[in-house]
């Protein structure tokens, strides 16, 4: 099995994973085939919706004598007439529906062995949200000594192990991390069917942060029994890649249809509300006075429909950057998943969100409703604003909300500012406060709000705004005269100056301008558009300012002296002795050879690549967070810049 990360937003990622029977995309649905009642084939499935791999349940296969010898001699893929990978459960979830499963633990590993799956799930035990904590620990426990001794048998099939603990976020995790310790190779969220049966998603929520919290990040993780299309913006943005879905025949079978904002039922739809191809081939009436069977089989098929297009729809989210407004989006059709939203406002999970979320990104970012404002590039703006940024002067002038950027919108009165006056010039936006040297950065001239914006986020940028100003000198904008003063000040403050010490302390951290700019600057801005474009320092290039999104790219000259000036482990990713010739000749910095990194960078930073001994030897653009780098075997941790040859 190899799983490797291509792309990514919020801590949703498209990753490849390669099996023996072909490579899947991520985020993929595993629709669920019963090899008693197949009503779709799997080719069928294959050429309709480009479904890539498929769950079925070895329990099934293993009770019934002819499924049984045919898959022991012929294979679960010729059993199901199906070439591509196939994983298989195990028997759990009829346990917990039934509670008659007796087969033996390590004989159904096996046995999935045997019949060739391409991962297959051990007899994990299935922790209902009502077990009180000390049964919840308990079906950890044994869910873990099950994993640990099925891992020997496993052969080579990937070995799915499912995290447990109920609606306990601490067992969560701890099963999480005792089972990434294992030589597992894929993550199931399990005994999550009764919390989405009851629109409990913000338990939902919980439960998956507290396991993703815990989990190896390299390994692939599946929603265990989640395939209403409904929740996988959500769980796509928290870090699942898989999701299985017996729903779709389930739904069909009552009648059901699936769309993206929930369920319809078809008796009480007067139109089609789809453009699939079912929906495009029938009228309602026509549907609903199909014969029983035909009926449930075209309903089965719009559900998949419905539920495959949404998964390219978050796809093409996570390559354009727009995931977080599809789940804000989304989540505004159900009143339970607004409250499974409001979960994420929590800080110690914005933290987490945080570590992983793009440092940038080509598209700006839009509002949506309250639940904006708790984006984590929001958050972590918040939070570099009051640990990273210090103003020049403690005399402030606030402007209210104008055009963005605001720097231009208000140049006029900022140069008379300028000339009358030592003053840090600040707009009190809706994202909070926007100092007008940072106005030029990501998010904040990249997002779009509208004038008149919800009570929540009025409130989150009225106690940013007054945290701001706690102990300045506070002057409305409004209260300097346009008239100008009779004696100018002596020397002013260099706008421009200030702006790219600002960002350089923003992006790289408090103390990185210092680093960088050490001796005389010269500024080059851009003929049309009159930003700010390339500094340099003592007559070297050290950064360009990207016109995208007004962060720098560094340059290997400003690399050195962030280098020289910030010590290790700032902005560092340490590589292995082997992999040093490689950087030096410019190739990109793999995984699998990055040995330490500094906790603070995050996707899409610049980077000083370095030996062991911190030896610079390039400069770079980060793909994966720290985490990520050191648990990741296969793949680019950094795009190499530019790297000193030796
Ligand atoms: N299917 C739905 N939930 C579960 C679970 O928790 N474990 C297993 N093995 N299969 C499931
Ligand atoms: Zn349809």
């Amino acid at each position: 099995m190899v799983f490797e990360l291509k792309e990514r937003d919020a801590a949703g990622r498209i990753c490849s994973f390669r099996t023996p029977h072909g490579t899947v995309m991520t985020p993929h649905l595993l629709p669920v085939f019963n090899p008693n009642k197949m009503m779709i084939t799997p080719k069928e499935m294959q050429q309709r919706f480009g479904m890539q791999v498929l769950i079925t349940n070895s329990y099934i296969i293993y009770k019934d004598p002819v499924l049984r010898t045919k898959a022991m001699e012929h294979g679960v893929h010729t059993l199901l007439d199906f070439s591509g990978p196939i994983m298989t459960d195990s028997g759990t979830f009829q346990n917990y529906v039934y509670g008659d499963v007796t087969v033996d633990p390590l004989d159904i590993v096996r046995f999935q062995r045997d019949i060739g799956s391409d991962i297959g799930t051990i007899l994990d035990i299935f922790g209902t949200p009502g077990q009180t904590m000390t049964d919840a620990e308990a079906s950890v426990n044994e869910t873990v000594a099950r994993a640990a001794h099925s891992v020997p048998e496993k052969g080579p099939m990937s070995l799915a192990c499912p995290v447990q603990g109920s609606v306990y976020p601490h067992l969560r995790e701890q099963c999480a991390r005792r089972l990434s310790a294992l030589a597992a190779d894929f993550f199931p969220i399990g005994g999550v069917v009764p919390l989405m049966e009851n629109q409990r998603y913000a338990d939902l929520v919980r439960c998956i942060l507290a396991a993703k919290r815990g989990l190896d990040p390299s390994k692939p993780v599946h929603l265990f029994g989640c395939g209403h299309p409904m929740i996988f913006p959500l769980a796509v943005a928290l870090g699942c890649d898989f999701f299985d879905s017996s729903a779709y025949a389930k739904y069909a079978n009552d009648g059901r249809m699936m769309f993206p904002w929930g369920t319809e039922k078809l008796d009480g739809l007067s139109e089609l509300p789809c453009c699939c191809p079912i929906c495009s081939t029938y009228t309602a009436k026509e549907l609903h006075n199909l014969e029983a069977k035909e009926q449930i089989v075209q309903l089965a098929l719009h559900n998949l429909y419905v539920s495959f297009a949404e998964l390219k729809t978050i796809r093409a989210a996570i390559h354009g950057g727009w995931l977080w407004e599809l789940v804000e989006q989304r989540a505004a059709v159900n009143p339970a998943l607004m409250d499974a939203l409001r979960v994420l406002r929590e800080p110690a999970h914005l933290e987490w969100l945080e570590h992983v979320e793009p440092a940038s990104r080509t598209t700006a970012l839009f509002y949506t409703g309250p639940q904006t404002i708790y984006r984590p590039a929001l958050y972590r703006y918040h939070q570099r604003l009051f640990s990273r940024y210090h103003p020049c002067c403690s005399t402030t002038v606030v402007f209210p909300e104008g055009t963005k950027p605001y720097s231009f919108f208000y140049a006029q009165q900022h140069r008379q500012i300028a000339s009358q006056m030592h003053a840090t010039c600040v707009v009190y936006s809706s994202l909070g406060p926007v100092p007008f040297e940072l106005d030029e950065m990501y998010p904040l001239a990249q997002s779009v709000f509208p004038e008149t914006v919800d009570g929540d986020t009025q409130h989150v940028a009225q106690h940013l705004m007054e945290q701001f100003l706690v102990g300045k000198t506070v002057i409305s904008s409004g209260e300097i005269h346009t008239v100008p003063t009779e004696k100018p000040l002596r020397k002013t403050i260099d706008s421009d100056h200030q702006r790219i010490s600002a960002v350089a302390d923003m992006q790289f951290g408090y103390g990185a301008s210092a680093a960088l700019f050490t001796g005389p600057l010269r500024i080059i801005k851009s003929k049309k558009t009159g930003k700010i474009r390339n500094v340099l320092c003592n007559g070297q290039h050290v950064v360009s300012m990207r016109a995208e999104d007004g962060c720098f790219t560094l340059k290997l000259q400003g690399g050195q002296c962030l280098h020289t000036h910030l010590p290790s482990p700032l902005l560092r990713v340490v590589v292995a002795d082997d992999a040093v010739p490689f950087i030096r000749e410019g190739k990109s910095v793999f995984a699998k050879f990055v040995t330490d990194c500094d906790p603070a960078l995050r996707p899409y930073d610049e980077c000083l690549i370095v030996d062991t001994d911190d030896t610079l030897l390039g400069v770079g653009r980060t793909l994966l967070a720290r985490d990520e780098m050191l648990a990741f075997r296969q793949g680019v941790a950094v795009k190499t810049r530019e790297s000193i040859p030796s």
